[in-house]
């Protein structure tokens, strides 16, 4: 349970960026008071995950580890599956899987007969994407800071259907959510028919207005397609608050659950006359469940995406952002004002991530400095609006770590 002051510091920590907004500065703003410094609950944290305390890993954008407790499950029910797979994968564990559906559901504010569990954030967005009856002609919004796999899919509805994209660019960092609405609507036409975004960017952490985004696509009659794989269990999110129509996410990142695990969220109105990839009888064509038919398939990663549920919701939503952010702040305050430093994301907004670069430097450079002499992992971003390195701790990170990953680019940078 938070105190009133954590409470009120974690609310400040959500609002959007209106102080930068009006400046259109980026330098770390004196701290709220994040309810971070009670070390011992998270030094108790990382004893919980079993990791090589001999590299920094700074890298929890990709996939995270799994605490321990989630990595046995995930190991007991493997062992499960093998003594009978006909019977103990189909009879029991597959069934039990509806338990995590049900908690998914209450965690993302939506109806459990909205989700389907993936196997990541990558087929759900492309089920969503690829499941859709579009025309020839037909119009789709998507920004240059989506995720490539999703610009490739919907590449791939224009080489094969005629359907035409229109990719939109907004600054880095983003400052003014405004910037980001105007861009959006601007290529809005009477043939869009479908929006795509991103509720936190990979490339840098942005936390783009997606509510007010969905909105403005509702309001022109447009189906909102949101890319939650930064976002899930990091930054708030409610889906029928958020008001999109489509929403696909991975929990091998920010759950912490096993690698292999995702989920789809569909508007229930839309599921019967959407299209599944691997298709089903038409008996079940209202069911969301339709998109879950892939064959067979390992039950144990999607059982323990139970066991990373109670581990998350042991932290608490509210205390795990407030924690990621004040680490965000450890490193960032540090090197702020350095003048070869800069950072290409909003330092007011968003969670764990942040992009920044050295002048002079290119970013593999510093990747590769920073793993072969202080064996610190962390990874390059090389796009044309954001060049640099992006940097994601996560709850088992320490101060300790970030204040050597300081000193490391202290010394790169000179
Ligand atoms: C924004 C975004 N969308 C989608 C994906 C795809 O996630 P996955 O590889 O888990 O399918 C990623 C992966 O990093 C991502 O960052």
């Amino acid at each position: 349970m938070l105190s009133r002051r954590e409470l009120l510091a974690t609310v400040a920590a959500t609002l959007p960026a209106v102080a930068h907004a009006r400046t259109g500065a980026n330098a770390p703003v004196a701290p709220p008071v994040y309810p971070s410094g009670d070390d011992d609950f998270w030094r108790g944290i990382q004893r919980e995950f079993t990791l090589d305390r001999t590299i920094i890993n700074l890298n929890n954008g990709g996939c995270c580890p799994t605490p321990r407790v989630v990595h046995e499950a995930f190991v007991r029910y493997l062992d499960q599956s093998n003594l009978l797979p006909p019977y103990e994968l189909w009879q029991l564990l597959e069934p039990n899987v509806e338990a995590v559906r049900r908690e998914l559901a209450i965690e993302a504010g939506c109806d459990a007969e909205e989700l389907a569990i993936t196997r990541n954030a990558s087929e759900a967005l492309q089920i969503a994407q690829s499941g859709l009856s579009l025309s020839p002609g037909d119009e789709v919004v998507i920004t240059d800071q989506d995720y490539p796999r999703m610009l490739d899919t919907w590449d791939q509805r224009a080489r094969r259907a005629g359907v035409v994209i229109k990719r939109v660019s907004f600054p880095a960092p983003l400052l003014d959510p405004a910037d980001f609405l105007s861009a959006i609507k601007a290529a809005f036409t009477p043939k869009t028919k479908v929006v795509h975004i991103s509720q936190v960017t990979f490339l840098s952490g942005a936390a783009p207005p997606v509510k007010e985004a969905c909105a403005l696509a509702r309001e022109a009659g447009i189906l909102s397609i949101v890319d939650g794989a930064h976002a899930f269990a990091h930054v708030p999110t409610n889906l029928h608050d958020m008001g999109c129509d489509f929403y696909g996410t991975s929990l091998h990142k920010w759950l912490l659950a096993p690698v292999g695990t995702g989920f789809l969220y569909m508007r229930k109105e839309h599921i019967a006359g959407h299209w599944a990839l691997q298709p089903t009888s038409p008996s079940k064509d209202g069911d969301i469940r339709k998109f879950e038919e892939i064959g067979t398939h390992p039950a144990a990663n999607h059982n323990a995406i139970a066991e990373a549920l109670a581990f998350h919701r042991s932290i608490g939503s509210e205390r795990k952002l407030a924690r990621l952010r004040w680490l965000r702040h450890r490193w960032t305050s540090a090197l702020a004002g350095h003048p070869k430093i800069r950072f290409f994301t909003n330092l007011e907004a968003g969670g764990a991530l942040c992009t920044f670069a050295i002048t002079g430097l290119e970013p593999a450079a510093i990747t590769t400095a920073l793993w072969d002499k202080w064996r610190i992992f962390a990874t390059p971003i090389v796009h044309p609006a954001i060049t640099g390195v992006r940097i994601t701790p996560n709850v088992y990170t320490m101060p300790e770590e970030l204040d050597t990953f300081v000193a490391a680019v202290k010394s790169l940078a000179g």
